[in-house]
């Protein structure tokens, strides 16, 4: 089939999801026209560095810049994808492209989470459409389901894997015993962490797409600055193991739950039990459970980083500009949200892991499940690991218990000298 009319491509970036995108319309060129009736193409691709020795090769027709005027002052472009990542210059950029009427996509969650307001705005008052279902969970269409196929519903609830780069380390540090350095770099060289990896470890990445899944779910804004935010990085291999031997697996989660009006949110590692689906996505895969009102439950899954698979969620976005699908930006009418209501983190229940160090002596058990029984938390199961006069790893789970009766039992604990290393305590989904 010949296209009637091409769509024209200026994509600012050239990394791991710019060469991802560039090898997908190459490979489905003709299954593109045939869908849209349009061949597109790409025209200039910005870069940092124009001479730097590149992996993958230009598409054909292609030229490399470092000016990002030649994609904005273009009038042969008709869409900018941005895949650059960062936040002061690709908001310039995508400001400077709304404001010049030109369709944006964008696989940047951290852009849009932080600042993205001003971006909506710009692109409402503009009239153009602002795509972004590559910046949460790569290849999953989570954006487009929330913002359409599930518009009909109010959701209650919804947990995933958020992550790529956490859930590879966690699974490798499980499945295949490796360290958690060796896991990162693994990773790293497979093209899922971000530029900044601490982003991904210390739990901020989830944190971006756990803000623009709250928006699109909830028509909400909960600040990214507001959000409870705990990574990965001083996971123990400890506890993988011990929360193994309890049936559980140890993921690193982003959740929402509406509690009578009030959003609990917030990114954590948490144990979740091995017959439990999310408990069984490995490696780079994502996974999205949500729950809503008309629908039931629902569960996404897929790769949630790489090349290909997020190359394929910017595919989709630009192809629905070459169909001259009206904009719906938010999913809303308001392009900005209200506030959300938000319930204190210190008031959310949650069962619990603890792993405690304490000296090996008559009366230690009993010490401990009084600090807990002080503040109300009740213990389901506990178990004593290995024998050493000098000290022991005490695991135990809880029933529900509110987070700050946690603290004051920890603090107790602590002061009454019992701790013999920092104590660690995970939450159970
Ligand atoms: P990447 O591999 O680091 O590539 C970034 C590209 O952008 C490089 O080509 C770089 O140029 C260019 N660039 C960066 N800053 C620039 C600037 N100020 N001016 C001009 N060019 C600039 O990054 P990536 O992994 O492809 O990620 C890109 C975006 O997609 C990020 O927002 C990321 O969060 C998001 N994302 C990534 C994944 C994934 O799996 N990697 C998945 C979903 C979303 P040089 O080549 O000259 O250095
Ligand atoms: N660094 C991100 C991840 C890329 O590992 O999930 C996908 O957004």
């Amino acid at each position: 089939m010949a296209s009637d009319k091409r769509l024209v491509l200026g994509v600012a970036g050239f990394g791991t999801v710019g060469t991802g995108l560039a090898s997908i319309l190459e490979e489905n060129r003709d299954w593109i026209i045939e869908r849209t009736g349009r061949e597109i193409v790409i025209k200039t691709i910005l870069v940092r560095d124009v001479s730097k020795k590149r992996t993958a090769d230009l598409p054909a027709g292609a030229t490399l810049t470092a000016d990002p005027q030649e994609l904005l002052n273009d009038p042969d472009i008709d869409v900018l994808v941005e895949l650059m990542g960062g936040i002061e210059a690709p908001k310039e950029l995508i400001l400077k492209a709304l404001n010049a009427k030109m369709h944006v996509v964008t696989a940047n969650k951290a852009l849009l989470a932080e600042e993205g307001f001003e971006l909506f705005r710009a692109a409402q008052e503009n009239n153009v459409g602002l795509y972004y279902e590559a910046s949460v969970c790569g290849g999953i269409p989570i954006v487009q389901t929330l913002r359409e196929s599930l518009a009909g519903n109010k959701v209650n609830s919804l947990v995933g894997i958020l992550n790529g780069t956490a859930n590879y380390i966690l699974s490798e540090m499980t499945t295949n015993g490796l360290d958690f350095a060796t896991a990162l770099s693994q990773a790293q060289e497979l093209g899922f962490a971000e530029a900044d990896p601490t982003l991904d470890i210390e739990g901020f990445d989830a944190a971006h797409k756990l803000c623009l899944l709250i928006r699109l779910a909830f028509g909400k804004d909960y600040p990214f600055a507001k959000l409870p935010v705990q990574g990965i990085s001083k996971v123990d291999p400890m506890d993988i193991e011990f929360a193994r031997e309890f049936g559980y697996r140890l993921k690193l989660l982003g959740e929402v739950r509406n509690v009578d009006g009030k959003l609990e949110a917030g990114v954590f590692p948490m144990l979740v039990h091995h017959t439990y689906l999310i408990a069984r996505v490995g490696g780079a895969y994502n996974a999205v459970r949500m729950e809503g009102n008309a629908v039931g439950p629902v569960f996404l899954h897929g790769l949630g980083a790489g090349a290909k698979p997020t190359g394929s969620a910017v595919l989709g976005d630009i192809m629905a500009v070459a169909r001259d699908c009206a904009p719906n930006n938010t999913g809303f009418v308001a392009q900005v949200p209200d506030a959300a209501e938000i319930m204190p983190p210190q008031d959310s229940e949650s069962c619990y892991y603890f792993r405690v160090m304490v000296p090996d002596q008559p009366g230690v058990l009993r010490d401990l499940a009084g600090a807990m029984a002080k503040q109300g938390i009740s213990i389901a199961q506990a178990t004593q690991k290995g024998q050493d006069p000098i000290g022991v790893p005490i695991v135990f789970m809880t029933h529900e218990a509110k987070a700050s009766d946690v603290q004051a039992a920890l603090d107790d604990l602590q002061k009454a000298g019992l701790l013999l290393a920092e104590p660690v305590h995970y939450r159970i989904l």
